[in-house]
């Protein structure tokens, strides 16, 4: 039985920040962050927004009422979660209407999470054929204000529908994972803010990839010729390119111009994003596959994970026949184009506002917000969630 993914939803928050603009403001070339790191917009998500929002928000454009009662399980991936007890995926479970006969967790592990939650979602329909995993990879990426790693936040969600007889790519059987304790880049829970020591986190991610790639292509027999493409976390989009180079020289001549020039079709949508953690290697995958127009069916694409402390997991997939007719190409560019630049100073002031911590209610105004999942305040410690299509 073919089991992977059978849509895949995705939504960034309506504001972004120039990278160019954000350069100057900070005293650095241009150039450092749209070519030395490879950003060129980062997303900036309002008060209204937050990972439940952000992860309905991206679910809401995928699901049909049948996709709703055959969803049992939900998987929540995220680090910027709103709750230390209650699963984020509950909240968004409620907002979409889906089977109250479901169960719902939380998933950790930095950027990780979302996979983790995939191949949780293999065993689940493995044992139960008919029934369909929403897994869900959401975060809001926050360094701080003029730190190095701020040229490296984002926020946004991607949401996947996995399934039997899958639409999109069938996920195959191999798959290498590989764990140590390494601290390269951690989130204290008093902190809102990620610390981390950019030249390990960089020296860890390449030498993850490396780990798993070798132990993967001895145990599955293939090589990297046998790739169309490859996938990767994309902290920020000059970092795949890093591992890939180191190897691209297994490859033939052609082997190694069709995976270069992939991997920058791949990286489109991250461009303009930012990090978004859990979700951020399956919105480059999303990138390829919605904008290589002629990215032959059956083709094998090669994902690398990598979630910080630290975990990888390299794992391959083979899009299915007229995968293209479940995209939804028009919405991305939609989304995309309907998005409003603010200055760097709105951003600062956007970055610093706080929802209360003392109980006391506020109450947010949506209307400047065109998601249809909203937060709109906070009541007694509890977040005030509204849907407007509901
Ligand atoms: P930095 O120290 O400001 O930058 O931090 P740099 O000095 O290393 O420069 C960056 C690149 O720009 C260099 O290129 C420079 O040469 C180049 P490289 O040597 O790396 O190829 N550069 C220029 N290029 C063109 N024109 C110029 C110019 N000037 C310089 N004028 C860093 C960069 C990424 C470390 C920082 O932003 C950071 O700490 N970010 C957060 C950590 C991160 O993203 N790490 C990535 C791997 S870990 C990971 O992926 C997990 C993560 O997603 C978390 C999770 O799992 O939850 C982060």
């Amino acid at each position: 039985m073919k089991i992977g993914i059978d849509k895949i939803g995705f939504y960034a928050p309506h504001l972004f920040v120039d990278m160019n603009k954000l350069a100057v403001s900070r005293n650095v070339e241009p150039e450092k962050f749209t070519i030395g790191i490879g950003q060129e917009k980062m997303s900036i998500p309002p008060i209204t927004q937050d990972p439940v929002t952000l992860a309905a928000n991206a679910a809401l454009e995928v699901l049909d009422e049948k996709d709703k009662e055959a969803i049992d399980f939900v998987i929540f991936g995220t680090e910027s979660g709103i709750d230390s007890s209650k699963s984020a995926g509950v909240y968004v479970h409620d907002l979409l209407g889906l089977n109250p006969y479901a169960r719902v967790i939380e998933v950790k592990q930095a950027c990780y999470g979302a996979t983790a939650g995939i191949q949780m979602a293999k065993g689940h329909i493995a044992l139960n054929p008919k029934s369909k995993v929403l897994v869900l990879g959401s975060d809001i990426a926050r360094y701080g204000l003029d730190t190095p790693g701020e040229a490296t936040q984002g926020a946004g969600a991607v949401a996947l529908v996995i399934s039997a007889d899958p639409n999109i790519m069938a996920l195959e059987d191999q798959s290498v994972y590989f764990t140590s304790d390494i601290m390269d880049f951690w989130r204290p829970v008093y902190s809102d803010k990620a610390f981390v020591d950019g030249k390990l986190s960089n020296e860890q991610y390449i030498s993850f990839f490396s780990k798993v790639w070798e132990q993967y292509k001895t145990k599955s027999g293939l090589e990297l010729n046998d790739f169309e493409a490859i996938c990767f976390h994309l902290p920020y989009t000059k970092m795949g390119l890093k591992a890939l180079k180191t190897v691209l020289d297994e490859g033939s001549e052609d082997a190694k111009e069709r995976l270069v020039a992939n991997y920058k079709i791949s990286t489109g949508y991250n461009r303009n994003v930012g990090n978004i953690y859990t979700g951020s290697l399956y919105l480059s995958l999303l990138s390829l596959i919605e904008q290589k127009d002629d990215l032959a069916e059956r083709s094998r694409i090669g994902l690398f994970s990598y979630g910080s402390g630290a975990v990888g997991e390299f794992f391959t997939g083979i899009l299915q026949p007229n995968y293209r007719e479940h995209l939804y190409v028009g919405k991305h560019n939609n989304l995309f184009s309907a998005r409003k630049e603010v200055t760097v100073p709105e951003y600062e002031e956007i970055f610093q506002q706080t929802l209360p911590t003392d109980g006391s209610t506020v109450n947010l105004d949506i209307n400047n917000d065109p998601a249809s999942i909203c937060l709109s305040g906070m009541d007694d410690n509890k977040r005030q969630y509204v849907n407007k299509v509901k």
